[in-house]
């Protein structure tokens, strides 16, 4: 990716929406467009694992009640329980895999208390129960936890919504023993043993056939307080003979906090004290990073100088972008620290929490701690990082955004019978057609976009994406940053030729716009078809705006 100069020779206003251009008036599109795009097909980078666009509930605030579970005898439509038009839209947007239940609440999480009869089953002090964000949070299942949604209830869920689960075992506070008898209780076979008997008493006869299991969460904190060593440690210890019952386990473990290199250095190191063959049983490696939204004199308290979801101006808008930006460093420089010890890659990067984290003050309800507000900001952040996890579809097999419903980063909101979907669940519908494509270099060529920051200059790039091929469908989505102006853009694939595209574009003339329970449908992406033949396309990305071309190639 690339950033220019504005283009002195920057003209008249190009055609609203797409157009294609044939050969003859190339060179006026070349004296009128002001950025570039060039789509490499002929270099791939990887397949995007459709893993990338997965999701992350946990039980804080409002994601598991209220949000997912509204129980069987509730009058809001629900699938034994499970919110109905949250499953509907999950399946919209091909959800593929679902982080469960937590967070640091998985490393206080014993799951014996989630199985068996509902009636019978405890209720537990929430590890969430002393956090100082709630504010005026009456007492509730966030707080006193029925353990109503437990390990069935979640995997019916995810059954349902057409995603593969995805557990983190409690490495804090529970022997190694309870993660195998977990993974005995979900994946062993009908029958075979006392847990599968108990299993199948909860109307779940057949295995669950988990995969994906997390060996403890943010272990240099929540998680255990660990060094890198002792985690390491840790962490041979829980995965030592883990039974299989024939699912091949994906066992991942617990990354870094954001640019902690030390961390995935020396955890690397001491794995392999016992021979480079304990890479082959680490399938990823979970980096954690949010944007934390700092730009007030980027105070040490952060809960004081971050802005909330709705109430920002345009440096905060830049703000967000440009800490969301860091990924792509964070991704290249521990991929690099990871390579110094697993020098063939064995491992990949998950990145198993992200998303924008504001101050409290916008969340729907007081019970819904971390909740806020999302606005089109929320879109384009989702946008970018998106794109960015498809550049590196080769480094990073998985990503959880953070959290589903309630919290922080949302697709949806939900409260008792009211539910509507975000800006940022938009981004994952027009984003989902990348799942499963064959990621392939883009050259990006924008000016840079200037503004304030602290009261002194500064910039940012002023149009970056990704770009897939699907057979003879290639998916180029892209982000304009800029909070007002347009980009005209001459899109060139280079080793293919365009014969049509459809676009669709998620933007508002307010960068504040987002979606209410009064007005649900406040800000929703529209379609602008192009079908003109001829070998550039050219289209006027809108200013903030995120946009997924289909174009057909002949
Ligand atoms: O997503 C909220 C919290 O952020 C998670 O519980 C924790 O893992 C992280 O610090």
């Amino acid at each position: 990716m690339k950033s220019v100069g504005r283009r002195e020779f920057l003209g008249g206003a190009l055609l609203g929406g797409a157009a294609l251009l044939t050969t003859g008036v190339r060179a006026q599109v070349a004296r009128q467009a002001d950025a570039r795009v060039e789509v490499l097909i002929d270099e791939p980078i990887g397949t995007i694992s459709p893993d990338l666009y997965g999701h992350f509930a946990e039980h804080l605030g409002g994601v598991i009640y209220d949000g997912i579970w509204v129980g069987e005898n509730s009058n809001i439509p629900n699938i034994g329980g499970i919110r109905a038009a949250l499953v509907e839209n999950m399946r919209r947007i091909k959800a593929p895999v679902i982080r469960w239940p937590g967070g640091c609440f998985a490393d206080s999480y014993n799951w014996h208390d989630g199985v068996g009869p509902r009636s019978q089953r405890p209720r537990r002090t929430n590890f969430w129960v002393d956090a100082p964000e709630w504010r005026n949070a009456p007492d509730g299942p966030w707080k006193y936890d029925p353990n109503q949604f437990g390990t069935n209830e979640f995997a019916r869920f995810c059954k349902l919504s057409g995603a593969q689960p995805y557990f983190a075992a409690n490495l804090r506070s529970l022997p190694a023993k309870d993660t195998y008898e977990w993974v005995e209780y979900c994946n062993s076979p009908a029958g075979s043993t006392s847990l599968a008997e108990l299993r199948a008493a909860g109307n779940e006869r057949e295995p669950f056939n988990v995969r994906f299991w997390g060996i403890g969460n943010e272990a240099w904190g929540c998680g255990g307080n660990f060094t890198p060593e002792e985690y390491a440690m840790e962490f041979r210890r829980f995965i030592a003979w883990i039974p299989s019952y024939g699912v091949k386990l994906a066992l991942i473990g617990s990354g870094p906090n954001g640019g902690d290199l030390g961390w995935t250095r020396r955890f690397f190191t001491k794995l392999v004290e016992k021979g480079s063959g304990q890479l082959g049983s680490l399938y990823g490696w979970g980096l954690h990073n949010y944007s934390w939204n700092l730009s007030k004199g980027e105070s040490d308290d952060w809960f004081q100088a971050k802005g909330d979801g709705l109430n920002f101006g345009v440096e905060e808008w830049y703000e967000l972008f440009r800490q969301g930006d860091t990924m792509e460093p964070l991704i290249n420089s521990h991929w690099q620290a990871m390579g110094e010890i697993d020098r063939q890659h064995r491992v990949k990067l998950i990145v198993d929490e992200w998303g924008a984290w504001y101050r409290p003050g916008t969340e729907t309800h007081p019970s819904h701690l971390l909740g806020q507000a999302s606005t089109l900001r929320d879109a384009l952040l989702s946008g970018l990082t998106l794109d960015t996890f498809n550049r590196h579809a080769d480094k990073v097999i998985m990503a959880n955004v953070a959290q589903l419903i309630n919290c922080l980063h949302s697709l949806f909101i939900a409260h008792e019978d009211k539910f509507i979907v975000t800006p940022t669940f938009h981004v994952f519908d027009m984003y989902s057609a990348h799942q499963g494509g064959r990621s392939v270099r883009t050259v990006f060529s924008a000016p840079t976009v200037t503004y304030t920051r602290a009261g002194k200059p500064a910039s940012f790039w002023g149009l970056a994406g990704s770009a897939s091929i699907h057979d003879k469908e290639l998916v180029l989505t892209a982000v304009n940053p800029h909070a007002s102006e347009a980009k005209d853009t001459e899109i060139v694939v280079q080793g293919g030729t365009i014969q049509s595209a459809l676009a669709r574009t998620l933007t508002s003339s307010d960068i504040h716009a987002h979606n209410t329970f009064d007005n649900p449908r406040g800000l929703e992406p529209k379609d602008v078809e192009a079908g003109l033949k001829g070998p550039t396309l050219v289209f006027r990305f809108p200013p903030a705006s995120v946009t997924r071309l289909q174009i057909s190639l002949g």
